[in-house]
C-alpha cells in the first residue's frame, strides 16, 4: 500500500474534493462567486467547529485562561490605539491600462527568474554582468524587495501580468488593510466604525474587566475565538489568504522580565497542538521574523509555518507584543491598564505573549495533512486508487458510519437501532446503499474513522465489525459496547 508522493499534492485536489463532498463552497457560487470569501458546507462547519472546539478545549481547560467573545465593531479610537489606522497598510500599484492592481510584494512573487535577473541587471548594471548562480539572484532580489525605496524603483521595470504592457504602473501607495463601515443612518466620518482585521483588541481592551470580574492573578490569560476581515488586495490559494476569516487567539498577560520564559512555553505548546491532532513535524516548521522586520508592537515573532501543496505558509504567529497594547490603550483611553502585584506590592503594564492561530488556516493545514491517496484492495482482489482523509479522530466530521451487510434479514433494523443509540452522542452516519465495498470508501473520502457493519454474525451473537479507516483492520465489537468503544477510542 503506497501512500501517495506529497509533491502530487495539488491545491486543485483539495479544493474539488471541499466542494465535492461538501467541505467547502465559494461564497455566492450562483453568482460567480466573491472573491477571498469561502462557505463551510455540512463537514466543514463539522471540521472547523472541530478545530476550533479542540483549540477551545486546549486554552480553557486550564485554570489561568479565561474566554471571552468581544463584539466585531469596536469604538474607532480602539485601532487608532492599536496603531492599525496609520500602520494596517501594504504598498500597492495599479495598472493605468487595464486598472488591475496589485500588491508590490505578490508583484515581486509572481516574477520568474528571469525577470529577476533582467531587473536586477537593469538597476545595477555595473553589479549583475555575466553568468551569476540562481541563488545569488534570487537573494539578491530579496534583499532588493526588502527595501521600501529599492522596490520602488523595480515596478516602472515591470510589466503587467494582467494586460503585459510594460512602464503602466502608477506610483506605490499606501493602501489600508481594514474594512470601513458606518453605524447609525448618517454616513459621514464621525459614523466610520471598522470591521476588526484582528479579534486580539477585544481582549486588551476587556483586561481590566475579565481581571476584576474572573479574580485571576498575573499570569493569566484570556482566549478567543472570532471572525477577523481584511480587505486584502490579493487573495489566494483556497482558504489560505481571504478577505474574512476566524482567528482563535490568546494572550497572555505576564511580568516584565518573565516575557522571555512564557514566550518560550507558549512556543512549545502551540506547536504541541498541531502535532497532538495529527500533523506531522516534518510538515511544520519555525520561521523567526528578522529582528528590522518585527510588528511595531512586536520584542519577538515566530510563526508556525505548515507545508502546504504550493510551499511553506505561516498558519499561526506566536509573538511578544510587549506592554505596547495595553500602554497605548492607557494612552488613549485615558484609563488605567495597569496591574497591582500583590505579592511584590508593585504596580506595572503587563506583557503580553500572543498566540494568534488562523481557526480557516489550521483548518486547510489539517485538511491537507489528512489527503492521502493509496493502492487498495477491492472485494475481488483488484487494486484501485482509494482517496482517504487521514483525519485524527477527534477532528474527524463524522466519527461513525453504520452499514447493514446486505438489505435482508432484519440486518437494516439492526443497523438503524445501532444508529439511533449512537446519535445521541456522536455525529454518525447511515448508509444502505450499493456494495460495501463502495460504502467504505465513501467514507474515506471524508475521513469517517470507524465503519460499522451489521452481517449474519451479528443475527447470531449481536456482535458487528469494526473497520478501522487507516489499517482498515477490522474486529468484531458487542453491539451494546459500541458508544464505550468508540468514546474509548476519540479520547
Ligand atoms: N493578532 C495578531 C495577528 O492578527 P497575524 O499574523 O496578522 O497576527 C494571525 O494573523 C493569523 O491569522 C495568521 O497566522 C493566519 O493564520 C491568520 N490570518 C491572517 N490573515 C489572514 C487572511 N487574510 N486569511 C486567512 N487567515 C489569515
Amino acid at each position: 500500500m503506497a501512500n501517495q508522493n506529497r509533491a502530487e499534492l495539488t491545491l486543485d485536489k483539495i479544493v474539488s474534493l471541499s466542494k465535492r463532498r461538501g467541505f467547502v463552497f465559494q461564497s455566492s457560487e450562483i453568482y460567480g462567486g466573491l472573491n477571498g470569501c469561502w462557505d463551510y458546507g455540512p463537514l466543514g462547519v463539522e471540521l472547523l467547529r472541530n478545530v476550533k472546539d479542540e483549540w477551545w478545549k486546549t486554552m480553557t481547560l486550564r485554570d489561568n485562561i479565561e474566554g471571552i467573545d468581544a463584539s466585531i465593531l469596536m469604538h474607532p479610537r480602539v485601532w487608532e490605539a492599536s496603531g492599525h489606522v496609520e500602520n494596517f497598510t501594504d504598498p500597492m500599484v495599479d495598472c493605468k491600462q487595464c486598472k488591475a492592481r496589485y500588491r508590490i510584494d505578490v508583484l515581486f512573487d509572481e516574477l520568474s527568474l528571469k525577470k529577476k535577473k533582467e531587473a536586477l541587471r537593469e538597476l545595477y548594471p555595473e553589479k549583475f554582468v555575466g553568468q551569476q548562480k540562481e541563488e545569488v539572484i534570487e537573494a539578491e532580489f530579496a534583499k532588493l524587495a526588502d527595501s521600501d525605496k529599492e522596490s520602488t524603483r523595480v515596478v516602472p521595470l515591470l510589466a503587467c501580468p494582467n494586460c503585459g504592457n510594460k512602464g503602466t504602473f502608477t506610483e506605490a501607495r499606501k493602501f489600508n488593510l481594514m474594512f470601513k463601515t458606518f453605524v447609525g443612518p448618517v454616513e459621514d466620518s464621525s459614523a466610520v466604525v471598522f470591521l476588526r482585521p484582528e479579534t486580539a483588541q477585544g481582549i486588551f481592551v476587556n483586561f481590566q474587566n475579565v481581571l476584576a470580574a474572573s479574580r485571576q492573578k498575573l499570569p493569566f490569560g484570556i482566549a478567543q475565538i472570532g471572525k477577523a476581515f481584511r480587505n486584502e488586495i490579493n487573495t489566494k490559494n483556497f482558504l489560505f489568504r481571504t478577505r474574512e476569516f476566524e482567528q482563535m487567539e490568546m494572550q497572555f498577560f505576564v511580568k516584565p522580565g518573565s516575557d522571555d520564559e512564557w514566550f518560550e512555553y507558549w512556543r512549545g505548546e502551540r506547536m504541541k497542538w498541531y502535532t497532538n491532532l495529527g500533523i506531522k513535524p516534518e510538515q511544520l516548521r519555525w520561521h523567526q521574523h528578522p529582528k528590522e522586520k518585527l510588528a511595531h508592537y512586536a520584542k519577538d515573532a515566530y510563526d508556525i509555518e505548515f507545508m502546504f501543496p504550493f510551499g511553506w505558509g505561516e498558519i499561526e504567529g506566536v509573538h511578544n507584543r510587549t506592554n505596547f497594547d495595553l500602554s497605548r490603550h492607557e494612552e488613549y483611553s485615558g484609563k488605567s491598564m495597569k496591574y497591582f502585584d500583590e505579592e511584590s506590592k508593585e504596580r506595572y503594564t503587563p506583557f503580553v505573549i500572543e498566540t494568534s492561530s488562523g481557526a480557516s488556516r489550521s483548518f486547510m493545514a489539517y485538511l491537507t495533512a489528512a489527503y492521502a491517496e493509496e493502492e487498495a484492495r477491492t472485494a475481488d482482489g483488484a487494486t484501485e486508487t482509494r482517496v482517504v482523509m487521514k483525519f485524527h479522530p477527534r477532528l474527524a466530521p463524522i466519527k461513525a458510519a453504520i452499514f447493514p451487510l446486505v438489505n435482508r434479514d432484519g440486518m437494516q433494523d439492526i443497523a438503524h437501532n445501532i444508529e439511533a443509540d449512537l446519535r445521541s452522542q456522536l455525529r454518525v452516519f447511515y448508509d444502505e446503499s450499493g456494495a460495501v465495498g463502495r460504502r467504505y470508501r465513501r467514507q474515506d473520502e471524508i475521513g469517517t474513522p470507524f465503519c460499522i457493519t451489521v452481517d449474519s454474525q451479528t443475527l447470531q451473537d449481536q456482535t458487528v465489525t469494526v473497520r478501522e479507516r487507516d489499517t482498515m483492520v477490522q474486529e468484531r465489537v458487542a453491539s451494546g459496547t459500541l458508544a464505550q468503544y468508540l468514546v474509548g477510542k476519540l479520547k
